[in-house]
């Protein structure tokens, strides 16, 4: 299969070598030429318009979240919110919390060091309004969740919120979210009671492989359309439906009520409670145009097929070089294709740019994740990150220019 083709941008740039994946992907024909099929034939506003086009417009967003639905295992449609992306769906959800009285003082928060700053900071701020407590799960010497340490903090019943990303934008791991899920089961709230309540960052698993809402049984997860193919400006926060209902909305006005009167309103039912205002309707389409392009070529099957092959390959040439450091885990049953790498003496920046100079784009910083960075003494990395368009050459363009890199770059 030759998925090269479908991706314009890379005949557009002949020299290309897109390695930032995990940042964004790049955009198939097939979603970007259903986003110009929608915008000059079935644009209009959705919601009460009886009018053919605003009828065929808002079809396609409710199938968009009927094929998320589907996707992802939720029982309905109706529990899928849209947001402009995972940060704002962790926002949503954290300032919802707090109009809810989920938490009061001295209630704790879980989240582990590596999280992504979008499954921060929403809950740094979350507990400085309540006088909540923020605790951190550290990693095992090999990237890993520890998960005897959650297992000992859930013995204390202040235990309000769990929030763990389910795959590291950083170390490439996959954290084992059915194990947590098993430990948070037995304590866990049933709708409006008390109990602990546990939220996932799927941000960089969605992209990579099927994940099942009811075997991960979490209360909500979020994830982002801008590296799942679909456009950016789109995100998805789902969550159980007896979790939405008790959840009061953050922000509303126009959509997200059911009516108004001079000094009251009422909220509507889910999911539009959580979606005031004209929704981003054309990045609906553009995300059901990814799904439905995944779903061409055979859903996940092809992308962990060529997954596997090109992680195998990439692992073999940064093993090769141990002048590298990596951040990550040599076990490839427990990773995705993301590699996180320093150099002793040269900075990751030095090191991006001179790849850049090669049109060779990869990522070099703190990747939104400090916490970890600052824990692992590193002030930043380098982040090499695959997708379904990358090739084997791809691999070797770029450990040729990292090995030249170095070479220049070394005193
Ligand atoms: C694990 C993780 N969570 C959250 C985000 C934030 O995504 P967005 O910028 O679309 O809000 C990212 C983006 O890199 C991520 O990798």
């Amino acid at each position: 299969m030759n998925i090269q083709k479908d991706f314009p941008i890379l005949s557009h740039h002949p020299d290309l070598v897109f390695l930032d994946s995990t940042s964004s992907t790049q955009k198939p024909s097939y979603v970007i030429d259903g986003l110009k099929q929608y915008l000059e034939n079935d644009y209009a506003n959705i919601h009460r318009g009886s009018y053919d086009l605003a009828e065929n417009s808002e079809k396609l967003y409710i199938d968009s979240k009927k094929k998320l639905a589907e996707l992802i295992g939720a029982d309905s449609w109706r529990e899928i919110v849209y947001t402009m992306n995972s940060t704002y769906a962790a926002n949503l959800l954290a300032s919802s919390a707090r109009r809810s009285n989920i938490l009061k003082k001295w209630d704790i928060i879980v989240l582990s060091i590596v999280e992504h700053h979008a499954n921060i900071v929403p809950w740094q701020i979350l507990a400085e309004e309540t006088g909540a407590i923020l605790e951190y799960i550290w990693l095992s010497d090999d990237y890993k969740l520890n998960i005897n340490e959650l297992e000992e903090k859930l013995k204390n019943s202040h235990v309000k919120i769990v929030s763990l990303t389910h795959v590291s934008n950083v170390t490439g791991e996959i954290f084992p979210l059915e194990e947590v899920r098993k430990l948070i089961a037995p304590l866990s709230s049933k709708g409006e009671g008390q109990g602990v309540r546990f939220f996932i960052d799927a941000s960089q698993s969605v992209p990579h492989f099927k994940i099942d809402v009811q075997k991960l049984w979490c209360d909500a997860l979020f994830f982002t359309g801008h590296k799942l193919m679909a456009d950016s400006g789109i995100g998805v926060l789902y969550g159980k439906k007896e979790f939405l209902e008790c959840l009061d909305p953050w922000i509303s006005w126009w959509w997200a009520i059911s009516w108004v009167h001079t000094d009251t309103f009422k909220s509507a039912p889910i999911p539009d409670k959580f979606e005031p205002g004209t929704p981003n309707l054309s990045g609906a389409v553009s995300m059901l145009k990814a799904l439905e392009y995944i779903e061409h070529i055979w859903w996940y099957e092809t992308i962990e097929s060529i997954e596997k092959e090109l992680m195998e390959y990439a692992l073999e040439g940064f093993v090769k070089r141990p002048e590298l450091k990596l951040q990550w885990s040599k076990k490839p049953d427990t990773r995705v294709w993301v590699f996180s790498f320093s150099h002793d003496t040269i900075h990751a920046l030095d090191i991006a740019d001179s790849l850049a100079d090669k049109n060779i784009c990869i990522r070099a910083w703190q990747h939104c994740a400090e916490p970890f960075m600052i824990e692992h003494s590193l002030t930043g990395t380098c982040r090499m990150s695959l997708y379904i368009y990358n090739t084997k050459a791809d691999i070797d363009i770029f450990f040729q220019a990292l090995d030249e890199a170095i070479e220049k770059l070394s005193w």
